[in-house]
């Protein structure tokens, strides 16, 4: 059981209004909000240590070090990662799959497959297909089917011993539907292939188990999980990355540099150029700390309560249409009302307050498979409540009528 009162005086940004009227958030899918305590964090390292990392002797240099270094090792405990340095902290989802992307691109021979879904991001399909124009490699698809689901059949089929690669997503972000991974990760292995999981949207409502799973890599942001934009993380299993080059080149990622020859650093800062965000990293670890502290296993089951409240309310709607009806979703809601544009019902819901993603959220091959321009997209998150989306779903029926 949550205690919603203290939860919610966490987030400071949830007391303010929004042209006018108190704020509604729900766009917890595009990014969650943050609690003090993480805020805390970044001011107190540029309050307190502001130093660059691994490379000073000072204090400053060394606090930053270890605390640096100490994010990694909550991040590796938190996604139960064998090694630390199996740890890479990177921009962001997106840096991490194009980091895997750009390292594939030196063992993919002409004819190899990768498989993707139906159900992807653009940021899990645009770089295989900048992979795959580069090495000759063709881009297979997981059809999905009108739930929103995977057609796991058409999985099976499309394996074979040319599948060098496979990438989903663990959670759509479009739909929300829940995708069975560990059948994905399974039948990938069964016929050699690697696979990336794409964790962006999961990490917020669950926990991972990178070795359970034996994904060969993970990837996910902080912002999706009350930690700052800018950081994120890529997991890898210690052989992929050992067999991967570096995705840049710069200072911290190398062994030796001379004008004859470079050798790289060991794991994980061969991955690593550059001055990276070391607030962010830090505070990534706090975020962690924070959702550990409230347990995955609370949230997931308070926002369930939430997505069900949520899906019974909207469809009492007239001419409202639910896209991702799949039974394994999490809570996000994608709708549309027949004849009005996701836009506009947007745009008036903002004005009363409430915050939706509308569009095609970064997914346009689901929107094309639907044959909609986008939806309306609310997200919940642990720190909402059923009275807010009473506000939500007051507000849809209004704009409506505006509309109509
Ligand atoms: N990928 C984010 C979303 O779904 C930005 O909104």
């Amino acid at each position: 059981m949550l205690n919603l009162k203290k939860i919610r005086a966490d987030f400071p940004i949830l007391s303010r209004k929004v042209n006018g009227k108190p704020l509604v958030y729900f766009d917890n899918a595009a990014t969650s909000q943050t609690p003090q305590q993480v805020i805390d964090v970044i001011v107190d390292y540029y309050s307190n240590y502001n130093a660059n990392i691994h490379r000073g002797v000072h204090t400053l240099s060394q606090e930053a070090t270890d605390k640096y270094e100490a994010a990694r090792q909550t991040i590796q405990a938190h996604f139960n990662a064998k090694h630390a340095y199996e740890i890479i902290l990177t921009a962001g989802t997106t840096e991490s799959i194009n980091l895997v992307a750009s390292g594939f691109a030196s063992i993919l021979q002409k004819g190899d497959e990768i498989i993707v879904s139906a159900l992807e991001h653009h940021s899990n399909i645009v770089p295989w297909q900048m992979l795959c124009e580069k090495t000759g490699a063709i881009l297979k698809v997981i059809p999905m089917n009108l739930e929103g689901e995977l057609e796991m059949d058409s999985y099976t089929q499309l394996l074979s011993n040319k599948t060098k690669l496979v990438f989903v997503n663990h959670i759509s972000n479009a739909l929300g539907t829940i995708n069975p991974i560990e059948t994905i990760i399974e039948q990938a292995h069964n016929v050699g292939a690697a696979v990336l999981i794409d964790g962006a949207q999961a990490c917020p409502h669950i926990k991972p188990d990178v070795q359970a799973l034996d994904v060969d890599f993970y990837v996910t942001s902080a912002h999706k999980i009350c930690g700052p934009t800018g950081v994120g993380m890529l997991y890898g299993k210690q052989e992929w990355l050992e067999k991967l080059p570096p995705y840049q080149g710069g200072g911290e990622m190398i062994d030796q540099v001379s004008f004859e020859k470079t050798t790289y650093a060991g794991l994980p800062h061969k991955f690593e150029a550059g001055t990276p965000n070391i607030s962010g990293g830090i505070a990534f670890g706090a975020a962690l700390d924070y959702m550990n502290a409230i347990g995955f296993d609370n949230i997931s089951e308070y926002e369930n309560e939430l997505l069900k409240y949520g899906t019974k309310e909207l469809l009492k709607i007239e001419d409202l249409k639910i896209y991702g009806t799949s039974k394994n979703k999490t809570s996000v809601i994608s709708f549309n009302i027949k004849g009005i544009h996701p836009y506009d019902i947007g745009t008036l819901l903002d004005k009363m307050g409430i915050a939706v993603r509308t569009g095609h959220h970064c997914a346009q091959p689901i929107m094309t498979f639907y044959n909609i321009p986008g939806t309306v997209r609310a997200s919940f998150a642990f720190y909402n409540t059923k009275e807010e989306i009473d506000v939500l779903v007051n507000g849809v029926k209004k704009a409506k009528m505006m509309l109509s």
